[in-house]
Protein backbone atom coordinates (compact mmCIF):
# COMPACT_ATOMS: atom_id res chain seq x y z
CA UNK A 1 0.00 0.00 0.00
CA UNK A 2 1.11 2.99 -0.92
CA UNK A 3 2.23 5.49 1.73
CA UNK A 4 1.08 8.77 2.67
CA UNK A 5 4.21 11.05 2.63
CA UNK A 6 3.87 13.93 0.10
CA UNK A 7 4.60 17.28 0.75
CA UNK A 8 1.21 18.57 0.87
CA UNK A 9 0.33 16.60 3.36
CA UNK A 10 2.85 17.98 5.95
CA UNK A 11 1.79 20.03 8.96
CA UNK A 12 2.57 23.41 8.39
CA UNK A 13 1.72 23.72 4.84
CA UNK A 14 -1.64 25.13 4.04
CA UNK A 15 -3.16 22.17 2.44
CA UNK A 16 -6.51 23.31 0.67
CA UNK A 17 -8.74 21.00 2.19
CA UNK A 18 -11.93 19.43 0.43
CA UNK A 19 -15.04 18.61 2.96
CA UNK A 20 -18.34 16.78 1.19
CA UNK A 21 -21.40 16.39 3.55
CA UNK A 22 -20.37 19.04 5.31
CA UNK A 23 -23.66 19.75 6.14
CA UNK A 24 -23.21 16.42 8.46
CA UNK A 25 -23.01 16.05 11.82
CA UNK A 26 -19.25 14.84 11.17
CA UNK A 27 -18.86 17.05 8.38
CA UNK A 28 -19.40 20.53 10.67
CA UNK A 29 -16.79 18.42 13.72
CA UNK A 30 -13.98 17.79 10.35
CA UNK A 31 -14.74 21.94 9.24
CA UNK A 32 -13.71 22.79 12.93
CA UNK A 33 -11.06 20.36 12.87
CA UNK A 34 -9.16 21.41 9.88
CA UNK A 35 -9.88 25.06 10.10
CA UNK A 36 -6.24 25.93 10.09
CA UNK A 37 -6.46 24.97 6.70
CA UNK A 38 -7.92 26.78 3.55
CA UNK A 39 -10.87 24.15 3.85
CA UNK A 40 -13.40 24.19 1.15
CA UNK A 41 -16.99 22.61 2.66
CA UNK A 42 -19.14 21.75 0.46
CA UNK A 43 -22.61 20.76 1.97
CA UNK A 44 -25.36 18.45 -0.02
CA UNK A 45 -26.65 21.94 -1.80
CA UNK A 46 -23.06 22.50 -3.32
CA UNK A 47 -22.34 18.99 -4.32
CA UNK A 48 -25.17 16.37 -4.93
CA UNK A 49 -21.89 13.81 -5.06
CA UNK A 50 -24.25 11.42 -7.27
CA UNK A 51 -22.46 13.54 -10.05
CA UNK A 52 -18.95 14.51 -10.69
CA UNK A 53 -17.89 17.68 -9.47
CA UNK A 54 -17.56 20.12 -12.29
CA UNK A 55 -15.17 21.95 -12.62
CA UNK A 56 -12.99 20.03 -10.62
CA UNK A 57 -10.79 22.15 -7.83
CA UNK A 58 -7.26 23.01 -8.49
CA UNK A 59 -4.96 22.04 -6.42
CA UNK A 60 -6.70 20.30 -3.86
CA UNK A 61 -4.23 18.42 -1.01
CA UNK A 62 -6.71 16.36 0.67
CA UNK A 63 -10.43 15.29 0.36
CA UNK A 64 -12.45 14.56 3.75
CA UNK A 65 -15.99 12.23 2.27
CA UNK A 66 -18.52 12.69 4.78
CA UNK A 67 -21.41 12.74 2.33
CA UNK A 68 -22.92 9.66 2.08
CA UNK A 69 -26.75 7.83 2.92
CA UNK A 70 -26.77 7.24 6.16
CA UNK A 71 -30.36 6.26 6.59
CA UNK A 72 -29.96 2.60 7.37
CA UNK A 73 -33.40 1.46 7.50
CA UNK A 74 -34.07 3.57 4.10
CA UNK A 75 -31.64 1.72 2.75
CA UNK A 76 -33.57 -1.52 2.45
CA UNK A 77 -36.30 -0.32 0.90
CA UNK A 78 -34.18 1.68 -1.79
CA UNK A 79 -30.65 0.37 -2.13
CA UNK A 80 -30.25 1.19 -5.32
CA UNK A 81 -30.99 4.87 -3.92
CA UNK A 82 -28.06 4.45 -1.30
CA UNK A 83 -25.34 2.72 -3.52
CA UNK A 84 -25.25 5.97 -5.67
CA UNK A 85 -24.48 7.90 -2.95
CA UNK A 86 -22.23 5.57 -1.02
CA UNK A 87 -20.51 3.66 -3.82
CA UNK A 88 -20.84 6.25 -6.76
CA UNK A 89 -20.59 9.55 -4.80
CA UNK A 90 -17.18 8.27 -3.24
CA UNK A 91 -16.00 7.35 -6.33
CA UNK A 92 -16.56 10.58 -7.52
CA UNK A 93 -14.88 11.81 -4.22
CA UNK A 94 -12.01 9.48 -5.20
CA UNK A 95 -11.44 11.02 -9.18
CA UNK A 96 -10.64 14.51 -7.52
CA UNK A 97 -7.37 13.19 -7.45
CA UNK A 98 -6.08 14.03 -3.71
CA UNK A 99 -5.33 12.05 -0.90
CA UNK A 100 -8.68 10.76 0.44
CA UNK A 101 -10.37 10.44 3.69
CA UNK A 102 -13.59 8.11 2.77
CA UNK A 103 -15.51 7.56 6.31
CA UNK A 104 -16.82 4.28 6.49
CA UNK A 105 -18.67 2.41 9.70
CA UNK A 106 -18.56 -0.76 12.15
CA UNK A 107 -22.46 -2.04 10.35
CA UNK A 108 -19.73 -3.61 7.34
CA UNK A 109 -19.23 -6.68 10.00
CA UNK A 110 -21.90 -8.89 10.98
CA UNK A 111 -21.58 -8.54 14.62
CA UNK A 112 -21.40 -12.25 15.14
CA UNK A 113 -17.49 -12.01 16.90
CA UNK A 114 -17.96 -11.86 20.34
CA UNK A 115 -14.37 -9.72 20.96
CA UNK A 116 -14.09 -5.95 19.59
CA UNK A 117 -13.46 -5.76 15.25
CA UNK A 118 -9.77 -5.21 14.04
CA UNK A 119 -9.20 -3.88 10.77
CA UNK A 120 -7.53 -7.25 9.68
CA UNK A 121 -11.19 -9.34 10.13
CA UNK A 122 -13.28 -10.01 7.21
CA UNK A 123 -16.48 -7.83 6.49
CA UNK A 124 -19.72 -9.51 6.30
CA UNK A 125 -22.36 -6.80 6.01
CA UNK A 126 -26.06 -8.14 7.31
CA UNK A 127 -27.91 -4.40 5.45
CA UNK A 128 -28.43 -2.88 2.59
CA UNK A 129 -26.68 0.08 4.11
CA UNK A 130 -23.43 -1.85 5.34
CA UNK A 131 -22.95 -3.39 2.16
CA UNK A 132 -23.01 -0.21 0.05
CA UNK A 133 -20.38 0.94 2.02
CA UNK A 134 -18.15 -2.23 1.99
CA UNK A 135 -18.62 -1.35 -1.81
CA UNK A 136 -17.93 2.52 -0.99
CA UNK A 137 -14.31 1.16 0.99
CA UNK A 138 -13.67 -0.31 -2.60
CA UNK A 139 -14.42 2.91 -4.58
CA UNK A 140 -12.09 4.90 -2.80
CA UNK A 141 -9.35 3.76 -4.44
CA UNK A 142 -5.53 2.84 -3.79
CA UNK A 143 -4.68 6.57 -1.95
CA UNK A 144 -7.32 6.39 0.49
CA UNK A 145 -7.09 6.02 4.03
CA UNK A 146 -10.92 4.58 5.24
CA UNK A 147 -11.69 5.93 8.89
CA UNK A 148 -14.43 3.02 10.11
CA UNK A 149 -16.14 4.43 12.75
CA UNK A 150 -19.11 3.77 15.14
CA UNK A 151 -22.43 5.16 16.60
CA UNK A 152 -21.94 8.76 15.94
CA UNK A 153 -23.19 11.69 17.71
CA UNK A 154 -22.38 15.23 18.20
CA UNK A 155 -24.27 18.39 18.52
CA UNK A 156 -26.00 18.78 15.14
CA UNK A 157 -27.85 17.09 13.15
CA UNK A 158 -29.78 13.46 13.39
CA UNK A 159 -28.22 11.17 16.21
CA UNK A 160 -29.32 9.27 19.47
CA UNK A 161 -28.01 11.39 21.44
CA UNK A 162 -30.10 14.19 20.16
CA UNK A 163 -33.25 11.99 19.97
CA UNK A 164 -32.71 10.67 23.59
CA UNK A 165 -32.52 14.69 24.89
CA UNK A 166 -35.83 15.28 23.34
CA UNK A 167 -37.91 12.14 24.45
CA UNK A 168 -36.16 12.36 27.34
CA UNK A 169 -37.51 15.53 28.16
CA UNK A 170 -41.24 14.48 27.20
CA UNK A 171 -41.28 11.39 28.31
CA UNK A 172 -41.24 9.11 31.61
CA UNK A 173 -39.75 6.20 30.33
CA UNK A 174 -38.34 4.72 27.05
CA UNK A 175 -37.55 1.32 25.76
CA UNK A 176 -34.40 1.22 23.92
CA UNK A 177 -32.23 -1.46 22.81
CA UNK A 178 -30.20 -3.18 24.90
CA UNK A 179 -29.13 -6.42 23.08
CA UNK A 180 -26.53 -3.82 20.39
CA UNK A 181 -23.32 -3.12 21.92
CA UNK A 182 -21.12 -0.55 20.16
CA UNK A 183 -18.54 2.29 21.49
CA UNK A 184 -20.69 6.08 20.97
CA UNK A 185 -18.30 8.12 19.18
CA UNK A 186 -18.09 11.95 19.75
CA UNK A 187 -17.93 13.60 16.09
CA UNK A 188 -15.12 16.24 17.58
CA UNK A 189 -13.07 13.53 18.68
CA UNK A 190 -13.12 11.91 15.39
CA UNK A 191 -12.58 14.72 13.34
CA UNK A 192 -9.51 15.55 15.49
CA UNK A 193 -8.29 11.60 15.12
CA UNK A 194 -8.64 11.65 11.27
CA UNK A 195 -6.39 14.99 11.43
CA UNK A 196 -3.91 13.14 13.69
CA UNK A 197 -3.88 10.53 11.69
CA UNK A 198 -3.23 12.16 8.20
CA UNK A 199 -0.71 13.89 9.46
CA UNK A 200 1.22 11.51 11.06
CA UNK A 201 1.52 9.94 7.46
CA UNK A 202 0.11 6.74 8.56
CA UNK A 203 -0.14 4.52 5.36
CA UNK A 204 -3.41 4.36 3.31
CA UNK A 205 -5.66 1.33 3.99
CA UNK A 206 -8.38 0.68 6.55
CA UNK A 207 -8.03 2.33 10.13
CA UNK A 208 -11.04 1.90 13.31
CA UNK A 209 -11.11 4.85 14.85
CA UNK A 210 -14.03 5.03 17.28
CA UNK A 211 -14.00 5.72 21.29
CA UNK A 212 -12.75 3.87 24.18
CA UNK A 213 -15.12 1.30 25.96
CA UNK A 214 -18.05 0.25 24.84
CA UNK A 215 -21.87 -0.10 25.71
CA UNK A 216 -25.74 -1.08 24.87
CA UNK A 217 -27.59 1.81 23.43
CA UNK A 218 -29.84 1.37 26.89
CA UNK A 219 -26.88 1.91 29.02
CA UNK A 220 -25.90 5.01 26.33
CA UNK A 221 -29.30 6.57 26.74
CA UNK A 222 -29.12 6.16 30.42
CA UNK A 223 -25.84 7.92 31.00
CA UNK A 224 -27.19 10.79 28.53
CA UNK A 225 -29.83 10.83 30.89
CA UNK A 226 -28.07 10.75 33.86
CA UNK A 227 -25.43 13.59 32.38
CA UNK A 228 -28.34 15.61 31.47
CA UNK A 229 -30.01 15.49 34.63
CA UNK A 230 -33.42 14.26 32.65
CA UNK A 231 -35.64 12.33 34.85
CA UNK A 232 -36.44 9.51 32.52
CA UNK A 233 -36.48 5.38 32.98
CA UNK A 234 -34.90 3.65 30.80
CA UNK A 235 -36.99 0.01 29.42
CA UNK A 236 -34.37 -2.44 28.27
CA UNK A 237 -35.63 -4.24 25.33
CA UNK A 238 -34.58 -6.53 22.42
CA UNK A 239 -33.65 -5.83 18.76
CA UNK A 240 -36.53 -7.94 17.99
CA UNK A 241 -38.95 -5.85 20.16
CA UNK A 242 -37.74 -2.93 18.66
CA UNK A 243 -38.39 -4.16 14.98
CA UNK A 244 -36.18 -1.55 13.28
CA UNK A 245 -36.55 -2.11 9.77
CA UNK A 246 -32.59 -3.13 9.09
CA UNK A 247 -30.92 -5.64 10.51
CA UNK A 248 -28.02 -4.48 12.98
CA UNK A 249 -25.14 -6.39 14.55
CA UNK A 250 -25.06 -7.06 17.70
CA UNK A 251 -21.60 -6.21 18.60
CA UNK A 252 -19.98 -4.03 16.13
CA UNK A 253 -17.21 -2.48 18.89
CA UNK A 254 -14.25 -1.57 16.73
CA UNK A 255 -10.54 -1.40 17.54
CA UNK A 256 -7.44 -0.89 15.85
CA UNK A 257 -4.48 -3.38 15.76
CA UNK A 258 -2.32 -0.78 14.05
CA UNK A 259 -1.30 2.57 15.36
CA UNK A 260 -4.54 4.40 15.16
CA UNK A 261 -5.04 7.77 16.83
CA UNK A 262 -6.68 6.53 20.32
CA UNK A 263 -10.01 8.58 21.11
CA UNK A 264 -11.30 9.25 24.73
CA UNK A 265 -13.81 6.86 26.21
CA UNK A 266 -17.33 7.67 25.09
CA UNK A 267 -18.11 8.97 28.37
CA UNK A 268 -15.94 11.86 27.91
CA UNK A 269 -17.29 12.26 24.23
CA UNK A 270 -20.49 12.56 25.63
CA UNK A 271 -19.90 15.26 28.48
CA UNK A 272 -17.93 17.10 25.52
CA UNK A 273 -21.00 16.89 23.35
CA UNK A 274 -23.07 18.07 26.02
CA UNK A 275 -20.36 21.01 26.58
CA UNK A 276 -20.84 22.13 23.16
CA UNK A 277 -24.32 21.91 22.92
N1 LIG B 1 -24.03 8.21 11.96
C1 LIG B 1 -23.38 7.14 12.41
O1 LIG B 1 -23.71 6.57 13.47
C2 LIG B 1 -22.20 6.61 11.67
C3 LIG B 1 -21.50 5.52 12.19
C4 LIG B 1 -20.37 5.05 11.51
C5 LIG B 1 -19.96 5.66 10.34
N2 LIG B 1 -20.68 6.70 9.84
C6 LIG B 1 -20.22 7.31 8.59
O2 LIG B 1 -19.68 8.59 8.90
C7 LIG B 1 -19.89 9.47 7.80
C8 LIG B 1 -20.58 10.74 8.28
O3 LIG B 1 -21.85 10.39 8.81
P1 LIG B 1 -22.72 11.41 9.63
O4 LIG B 1 -23.13 10.73 10.88
O5 LIG B 1 -22.06 12.75 9.70
O6 LIG B 1 -24.00 11.48 8.69
P2 LIG B 1 -25.02 12.68 8.43
O7 LIG B 1 -25.08 13.58 9.61
O8 LIG B 1 -26.25 12.02 7.92
O9 LIG B 1 -24.29 13.48 7.28
C9 LIG B 1 -24.22 13.00 5.97
C10 LIG B 1 -24.29 14.20 5.07
O10 LIG B 1 -24.24 13.73 3.71
C11 LIG B 1 -25.19 14.48 2.99
N3 LIG B 1 -25.62 13.79 1.77
C12 LIG B 1 -26.53 12.80 1.62
N4 LIG B 1 -26.67 12.49 0.33
C13 LIG B 1 -25.80 13.30 -0.34
C14 LIG B 1 -25.49 13.48 -1.72
N5 LIG B 1 -26.09 12.74 -2.66
N6 LIG B 1 -24.58 14.41 -2.05
C15 LIG B 1 -23.97 15.17 -1.11
N7 LIG B 1 -24.22 15.06 0.20
C16 LIG B 1 -25.14 14.14 0.56
C17 LIG B 1 -26.34 14.67 3.94
O11 LIG B 1 -27.16 15.74 3.50
P3 LIG B 1 -28.71 15.76 3.90
O12 LIG B 1 -28.76 15.87 5.39
O13 LIG B 1 -29.22 16.97 3.18
O14 LIG B 1 -29.29 14.46 3.41
C18 LIG B 1 -25.59 14.99 5.22
O15 LIG B 1 -25.30 16.37 5.33
C19 LIG B 1 -20.68 8.66 6.77
O16 LIG B 1 -19.77 8.09 5.86
C20 LIG B 1 -21.31 7.55 7.58
O17 LIG B 1 -21.57 6.40 6.79
C21 LIG B 1 -21.76 7.19 10.48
Amino acid sequence: MEHADTDALRPGHRRHVLITGAGGQLGVALTDAFAAADVTALTRGDWDVRHPLAPPPASLDLVLHAAAWTDVDGAEDDPQGAAEVNVGGTSHAAELGAPLVAFSTDYVFDGRKTTPYLESDSPNPISAYGRTKLHGEAAAGETAWIVRSSWLFGPTGHNFLRTMLKLGAEREEISVVDDQRGSPTYVGHLAEATRDLVDSGAPYGVWHVAAAGECTWADFAEAIFEAAGLDCRVRRITTAEFGARAPRPAMSVLRSEKDAPELPHWREGLAACLEAL
